[in-house]
């Protein structure tokens, strides 16, 4: 399998290199080659193996577990624990790619003390290999250069960010008024400044994604933010289709898993229902 093609092997020369394990460093040297990141979301071990095997550079355990898999609104009551859960989880089933944790909610906003010591135990006891944090409050650019300075690699999350839904009321997209657009490319000098090693653009105008894109030397990871990002991310169950009440425009379904695994179940329920599972050959 060849994850690079080899039209981008201006960094990765050998066979070898495109099996080589991704980090934050590998990143940026994609982003100097012009190499787009593919990334993604995940849970659990089962679809973990499935990414790694796919080839994916870099895995993202979001808070939006809270929607996927614990069938919550938003992602506020995500949990440190539940973080930490999830991320050992992937990690059983994983081995190339770059292994990012979410922050959760109030984790990391209250000081740069507390953001050092929750973020010390989520990757001490995950195994994660970097976090992301939202926005770029005062609080959290001194938590991003904190955590740098002490060797935990950070992520930033500009646009529409999901922990904010309280203050915005809504999941709109955002920088599509010139105040906002200025703001989110302040925002991401920012955290570049401070130290993140790469930034989530979410649900904002590709142009704007664009102009952050090329005013910044990191990487930028979109999320319905256009094709001009160094990378692209979705949440796997909605590129899937496992998730049938969720089609935003930015979402390209790749698979309706929810049709097939509804009428695998559909078809087991009717085969023990009749009789028909399990055959003698099935038995022992
Ligand atoms: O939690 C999440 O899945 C995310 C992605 C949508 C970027 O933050």
């Amino acid at each position: 399998m060849v994850y690079i093609s080899d039209n981008d092997s201006k960094i990765i020369s050998s066979t070898e290199n495109k099996f080589k394990k991704i980090t934050t460093l590998r990143l940026q040297e994609m982003k100097d080659a012009n190499i787009k990141i593919s990334c993604l979301t995940g849970y659990d071990a089962l679809i973990g193996k499935i990414l790694d095997e796919s080839g994916i550079d870099l895995i993202l355990i979001g808070d939006s577990v809270a929607n996927v898999v614990q069938g919550r609104e938003t992602t506020i009551p995500v949990t440190i624990e539940e973080i930490i859960y999830h991320t050992k989880a992937v990690l059983r089933g994983t081995k190339r790619p770059l292994i990012v944790s979410d922050m959760p909610f109030m984790s990391y906003q209250v000081s740069a003390d507390s953001a050092f010591e929750n973020a010390g135990r989520i990757m001490k006891e995950s195994g994660c290999e970097a976090l992301k944090l939202e926005g770029a409050s005062l609080s959290v650019l001194n938590a991003v250069e904190r955590l740098n300075e002490a060797g935990i690699p950070c992520m930033g999350h500009l646009g529409l960010t999901p922990q904010s839904i309280n203050k915005f009321g809504s999941y709109r997209a955002r920088g599509k008024d010139s105040d906002e657009a200025k703001k989110i490319l302040e925002d991401a000098k920012n955290l570049e400044n401070a130290g993140a090693f790469a930034v989530v653009l979410e649900k904002i105008p590709y142009k704007l994604a664009e102009e952050v894109t090329n005013s910044l030397k990191i990487p930028t990871i979109g999320i319905g933010a256009g094709p001009h990002c160094d990378g692209q991310i979705l949440v796997y169950s909605d590129m899937l289709g496992l998730t049938i009440d969720f089609r935003p425009r930015f979402v390209r379904q790749y698979a309706n898993l929810n049709e097939i695994i509804k009428n695998a179940f559909s078809q087991y329920c009717d085969d023990v229902k009749n009789g028909k599972f399990p055959s003698v050959e099935e038995s022992y």
